[in-house]
C-alpha cells in the first residue's frame, strides 16, 4: 500500500472545512469543479506534444486541421465544467473580453480565472498553471453583472491555483490555512501533501525578468540591483525565473523570496492582470504569512475598475516584499 494514503484527500479536507464552517457545500462544489477542470487541462497539456498541439498561436495539425490554442481549450473546459452544476452564476476569464453568464442565475458566487497561465511554456515542456478566485455576489436578488466581478481583493472567499509541473498540484485557501494537494494521476485523487503552507522566513530567490531592466524606472532598477548584489535587509537571495507566474509563485511559497513583475516607464501598470493573477495569488500569499504589493498599495486593498486591469506585482515572503517596498520608496 502506498504510504501517501495516510494523507487526507481533497474531499476529506472539504468535509472537515464544511463541518467547521457550517457551510452548505456550494463552495466545496466550486473547488471540486475547479479541480476537475484542472485534471482535464493537465491531461490536455500532457498530450499536447504527442498530438501536435504545440505552438503558442494554435496552428495546423498533421491532418491539416486548425488547432485551438491550449489556453482557449482550457477556457472552454472551465465553461463546460461550470455549466453542468449550478454553483457559479458567472465566469470571468483572462481569455474572454466579458464575463460568461450561466443560466443558473440564483447561484451565490462568481468565479474569475486565468485558465492556462504561462501557456508559452508548452513549447519547451515547461510548467504552466491555472489561477482562480471566488467572490460572493453582491446581491443575489439582482441580475449578475460586471459589478460582481470588479471587486476588492480582500473580498475574495476562496482563491488558489493548479500547477501543471512534473506533478499536478492544487493549492487553495478559503480564508484559513493554505493547503497544497498533489494529484495521483492513476487514481484521479488529490492528496494533502502540503498542509498549512507558510513562506519560509529566510532564503529563496528573487524572481524577475531582468531583460526588462532598461524599461524600468530608476527606483525599480535600483531595487532589483540591491537584490542582485545581496544588499538587502532581508538577506542575500539567489535568482530564479521560470516565466510562468504560477510556477514562480509556487517556488517562492515553498522556498522563500519574492516574485516581481514591475511596471515600466511606458507601461506603469505592468503586465499581469489584477483580477485573474495578482489578487488571487495575493489572497493565497496573505494566508500563507506572506505579502503582495503593487509597490505602493497592498494588492488585496485595490478595487478593480476594469475587468482586464493590469497591476505591477511584488509577491512573496513578508520580509522580502516589505524590503522591495522600502527600496522603492528610496
Ligand atoms: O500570464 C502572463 C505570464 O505568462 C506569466 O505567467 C509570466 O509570469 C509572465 O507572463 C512572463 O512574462 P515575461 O515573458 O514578460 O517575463
Ligand atoms: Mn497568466
Amino acid at each position: 500500500m502506498a504510504d501517501y494514503v495516510k494523507h487526507l484527500t481533497l474531499s476529506d479536507q472539504f468535509f472537515r472545512e464544511q463541518g467547521s464552517r457550517g457551510a452548505t457545500g456550494e463552495l466545496s462544489t466550486i473547488l471540486n469543479r475547479v479541480t476537475l477542470a484542472g485534471r482535464l487541462i493537465a491531461n490536455n497539456v500532457l498530450r499536447a506534444g504527442l498530438e501536435g498541439r504545440l505552438g503558442k498561436t494554435g496552428g495546423v495539425n498533421v491532418q491539416g486541421e486548425e488547432v485551438k490554442k491550449l489556453d482557449e481549450v482550457s477556457n472552454e473546459i472551465f465553461k463546460e465544467v461550470f455549466d453542468r452544476v449550478p454553483v457559479v452564476a458567472g465566469l470571468a476569464s483572462e481569455e474572454m473580453d466579458d464575463p460568461h453568464l450561466f443560466a443558473h442565475t440564483d447561484a451565490k458566487y462568481v468565479l474569475l480565472h486565468d485558465p492556462l497561465d504561462g501557456s508559452g511554456n508548452v513549447d519547451v515542456d515547461g510548467s504552466m498553471g491555472t489561477i482562480f478566485s471566488v467572490h460572493r455576489r453582491l446581491d443575489v436578488a439582482k441580475p449578475v453583472g460586471l459589478a460582481d466581478f470588479l471587486r476588492r481583493g480582500s473580498e475574495q472567499v476562496a482563491a488558489g491555483y493548479l500547477l501543471y509541473g512534473p506533478a499536478t498540484m492544487f493549492v487553495y485557501t478559503v480564508g484559513g490555512p493554505v493547503h497544497g494537494f498533489t494529484l495521483d494521476r492513476s487514481v484521479g485523487s488529490f492528496f494533502l501533501t502540503h498542509p498549512e503552507l507558510r513562506f519560509p522566513q529566510s532564503g529563496g530567490a528573487y524572481s524577475v525578468n531582468e531583460a526588462n531592466q532598461a524599461k524600468w524606472t530608476p527606483a525599480v532598477q535600483g531595487m532589483v540591483q540591491a537584490f542582485r548584489e545581496g544588499r538587502t535587509q532581508c538577506g542575500a537571495r539567489s535568482a530564479r525565473y521560470v516565466g510562468a507566474l504560477v510556477a514562480d509563485f509556487h517556488r517562492t511559497l515553498i522556498q522563500g523570496g519574492v516574485y516581481m513583475y514591475p511596471g515600466e516607464v511606458k507601461k506603469p501598470e505592468g503586465k499581469l492582470r489584477l483580477l485573474f493573477e495578482a489578487a488571487p495569488l495575493a489572497f493565497v500569499a496573505k494566508h500563507a504569512g506572506g505579502l503582495a504589493s503593487d509597490g505602493t498599495s497592498e494588492i488585496l486593498d485595490v478595487t478593480a475598475t476594469k475587468l482586464h486591469q493590469r497591476s505591477p506585482l511584488y509577491i512573496g515572503a513578508a520580509q522580502d516584499v516589505a524590503e522591495v517596498v522600502r527600496l522603492l520608496r528610496g
